[in-house]
């Protein structure tokens, strides 16, 4: 590992106060726009049973359907991502004003409502205007890693609900599965996100699937050459190209594909093995192999398949911490699809 280099010890005493300086600054602000801190434990007084009532929701759930383990995991990314882990992302469109969910990235390919409506609505009996949808949001994605990879941590509570959603900045803000590094890099250092929490998140792609149309210029017509995307192997190209035929004019067909090819379903570290074969399914995915730091990672989360799952479980919590609401900041909403109306009764506490 390279060493960190002491050269700030070396600048002169009136730059390294004018970086205390604005590092004070920069403290006291975050201070303002962020509030509290999230915490483990935050509902122990207020609704002691909410992480259970969580865990029992989403296990019934995954029963039926473990489609839904990497539903809620995305849905957990997509929240964060967009306005901070506000829940924005669960509200409604309302008239002439189209929400994060029914942007075409989300729309129709984002699922796991319902699962966060149900326990929802089960905690909305037992502590009504407590739990915010934003809290189950994170709570719902750590128990899908837990029901589909058996690995678990804890996930810090105390985010507010956001009162606006807005279709147009879903794309603004969400990475493109066209992304080259850089721009992967460039995307989630916007939200304080680093490169390896960047590789280490994208091992979500271990499980779930994806829409033909998200690939289908990487399979038949790469950077407009009519021909697959050369970085991808020739067998996986044919077994893609066989579940996603060429576009027909006209056909508004579009079928899923597994995001990872050998083991579907589970939350492993398969998909760094993937893409050491050639096999990632995303241009944005076989990506991380074409730089040299990026391509070291994956080969190491590959080999330590223990160590990465420990890194997913530090990242998912500072992706979770991203820009959230806190304190009095926002709502607890009542249903999580719509904002409380002013005629709701205040917040009970
Ligand atoms: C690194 C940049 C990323 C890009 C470009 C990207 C893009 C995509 C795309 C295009 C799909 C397929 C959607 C469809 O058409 O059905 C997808 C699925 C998925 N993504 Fe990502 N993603 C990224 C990072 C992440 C992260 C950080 C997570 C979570 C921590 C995540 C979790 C998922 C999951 C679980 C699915 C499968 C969903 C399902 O089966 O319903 N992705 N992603
Ligand atoms: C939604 O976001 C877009 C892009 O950021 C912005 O131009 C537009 O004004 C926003 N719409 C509303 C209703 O705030
Ligand atoms: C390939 O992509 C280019 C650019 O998007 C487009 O002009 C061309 O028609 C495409 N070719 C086919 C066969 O779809």
């Amino acid at each position: 590992m390279a060493p960190y280099s002491s050269s700030h010890s070396r600048l002169p005493m009136v730059s390294s106060l004018a970086v205390a300086f604005c590092l004070l600054i920069g403290l006291a602000s975050l201070e303002l726009t962020h509030g509290d801190e999230l915490r483990v434990g935050f509902y122990l007084g207020s609704c002691p049973s909410v992480e259970d009532v969580v865990k029992d929701t989403v296990a019934k759930a995954f029963a039926t359907d473990p489609g839904v383990a990497p539903e809620l995991v995305r849905l957990h990314f997509h929240d964060c991502f967009v306005r901070g882990c506000d829940a924005s992302v669960l509200l409604d469109s309302t008239p002439g004003r189209p929400a994060e969910k029914d942007s075409p990235i989300n729309n129709p390919s984002l699922g796991g409502f319902d699962v966060i409506d149900e326990a929802k609505s089960i905690l909305e009996s037992r502590c009504p205007g407590v739990v915010s949808c934003a809290d189950i949001v994170a709570f719902a994605a750590r128990e899908a890693v837990h029901n589909a990879g058996g690995f678990s941590y804890l996930v810090p509570a105390g985010r507010r609900d956001g009162i606006v959603s807005n279709a147009s900045e879903v794309s603004e803000n969400l990475p493109k599965g066209s992304f080259n590094v850089d721009q992967l890099q460039a995307n989630f250092a916007r939200k304080g996100l680093s490169l390896e929490d960047m590789v280490t998140l994208s091992g979500a792609h271990t499980f779930g699937d994806c829409h033909c149309s998200a690939i289908s210029d990487r399979l038949y017509n790469f950077s407009s050459t009519n021909a697959p995307d050369p970085s991808m192997d020739p067998n996986y190209v044919l077994l893609l190209k066989s579940k996603c035929p060429a576009p027909a004019p006209g056909s508004s067909d579009d079928p899923a594909v597994f995001l990872d090819v050998a083991t579907p379903n589970n939350f492993d570290n398969q998909y760094y093995q993937n893409l050491k074969n050639q096999r990632g399914l995303l241009s944005s995915d076989q990506a991380l192999m074409s730089r040299g730091d990026t391509a070291t990672m994956v080969k190491s989360n590959a080999l330590f398949g223990l160590i990465w799952k420990s890194k997913f479980a530090d990242a998912m919590v500072r992706m979770g911490n991203i820009e959230v609401l806190t304190g009095s900041q926002g709502q607890i909403r009542r249903s999580c699809s719509a904002v409380n109306s002013n005629a709701s009764p205040p917040t009970l506490l």
